[in-house]
């Protein structure tokens, strides 16, 4: 749909946060969400928000059993909030609506990484206003490392063989406004046509290494995206959501809906250049172009080099999966996705819907009955796909997952273990992450309990 793509600015990668040293370790962020103005294209420089810059925000990094404190200044001039999507942690900092930062005010979560190395993210989670927040550009990364993913050889030098592309869609108006409005019609909020990596339209990636690995965020409101290459070669997922596969998986086509993450490994040869894209996908059901399903985007550009160094290699085995299969299950829920509603009945910030016992594992099935598709984000969790219409999950839904994709009319069982954050008074979240369906009321809360609760 957008004129043809130039590939003429570098992919610019976010920097790094510093970290300060706190007590007993602790590492320290600092993080100013503020207004700003960003310039996307030719004309006028478009009204943006950011994270310490005027669009998207610097990639947290901390290890796994690492202490970290955050100081989040909120420099707009309206409410909002910072959640950590796909974090372990306490309800109390998770960052979700029940966690405001107010106009001028400061927040200041703190606690202990305790999770597997995975690529997780940071977005607004304000009470229906989450969409409007995160589309003005308040998203970055948060990279969890540990001694297993360290231990594989695998590329990891941020920037030149790790690399991270933050994928957004926005629509621009006739003055290089970011367009919010949802066309007549639309069934998933605004699709945009112009692709953003990293907050730059049509960037190119100089390759200097045989093997990169891309951490891809779709980092989207509602568009979903089908990566492949444009030669159609194809790459290996190596993780999603929550961490390693336990094998490398080859694949020339990989769906991520909104929220979701996947880091693939692509092998290049010296001097090659091939592209990025996304290609119509099946998923739209009956809604094709209207929705965006139809379209095929031009992403990237990679320009391997004349010569590649090549140190690194991609194992066989990547982790060793708890299978949640064998469990036994102390509950059973089921969530029917339909009309802005779960079960029937919108979000309400006074209710808590159910409470689950710390430890324990729960099966959920989840299904769509609409003609729409959906996802489905889990607070605090990471979860294994059981089934997908009673069938055994494909490939790239057999690692750890905080985020599916729900086609219309799929059921998916899901099983998760809860931890040990318990806290009979705050709740986390459960919902569809397009964002405009979470903001229509899309999602419902529970609460973690401990012994005797
Ligand atoms: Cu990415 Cu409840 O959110
Ligand atoms: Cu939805």
């Amino acid at each position: 749909t957008a004129g043809k793509i130039a590939f003429d600015r570098a992919l610019p990668i976010p920097a790094l946060a510093e970290a300060g040293s706190g007590a007993a370790g602790a590492r320290v962020f600092t993080l100013g969400i503020r207004p700003g103005e960003t310039r996307f294209k030719d004309g006028p420089p478009t009204r943006t928000w950011g994270v310490n810059g005027t669009y998207l925000g610097p990639t947290i990094r901390a290890r796994r059993g690492e202490r970290v404190e955050l100081t989040v200044r909120n420099g707009l001039d309206q409410e909002t909030s910072l959640h950590w999507h796909g974090m372990h942690l306490p309800a109390a900092v998770d960052g979700g609506p029940h966690q405001p930062v107010p106009a001028g005010g400061v927040w200041r979560p703190r606690w202990t990484i305790d999770q597997p190395a995975a690529t997780l993210w940071y977005h607004p989670h304000v009470h229906g206003a989450t969409a409007d927040h995160t589309y003005r550009g308040v998203t970055g990364l948060f990279i969890v490392d540990d001694e297993n993913a360290d231990a594989l050889n695998l590329p990891s030098e941020y920037g030149v063989d790790d690399v991270p592309m933050i994928v957004q869609d926005r629509a621009f108006d006739g003055d290089n406004q970011f367009e919010q409005r949802v066309p007549l019609g639309g069934s998933l909020g605004v699709i945009g046509d112009e692709i953003l990596v990293n907050g730059t339209i049509g960037p190119y990636f100089d390759v200097t290494t045989r093997l990169v690995r891309l951490r891809l965020l779709n980092g989207s409101n509602a568009r979903l995206y089908n990566f492949g290459f444009s030669d159609d070669r194809s790459f290996s997922l190596i993780a999603t959501d929550g961490g390693l596969l336990a094998e490398p998986w080859e694949t020339t086509r990989l769906h991520l809906s909104p929220g979701e993450r996947a880091e693939v490994v692509v092998a290049f040869r010296p001097g090659e250049r091939v592209e990025l894209r996304s290609y119509p996908s099946d998923h739209g059901g009956s809604l094709g172009r209207l929705d965006g399903f139809d379209d095929r985007l031009d992403i990237c550009r990679f320009r391997a080099a004349g010569t590649l160094a090549d140190d690194t290699e991609l194992p066989a085995v990547l982790a060793a999966l708890p299978d949640l299969a064998g469990e036994a299950v102390a509950e059973e829920r089921s969530f029917v996705l339909a009309s802005d509603r779960i079960n029937g009945r919108p979000m309400a910030m006074d209710r808590i819907d159910f409470g689950v016992r710390g430890g324990t594992v729960e099966v959920w099935e989840v299904t769509n009955d609409n003609g729409y598709p959906h996802n489905f984000h889990v607070h605090d969790v990471r979860f294994q796909v059981l089934s997908v219409d009673d069938e055994p999950p494909g490939p790239h839904l057999r690692g750890r997952k905080d985020t599916v994709l729900l086609p219309p009319g799929r059921r998916y069982r899901l099983a998760m273990r809860f931890g040990d954050h318990t806290d009979p008074n705050v709740p986390y979240m459960y919902h569809c992450h397009l964002l405009r369906h979470e903001d229509e009321g899309m999602m419902g809360q529970f609460v973690v309990l401990g012994e005797g609760e």
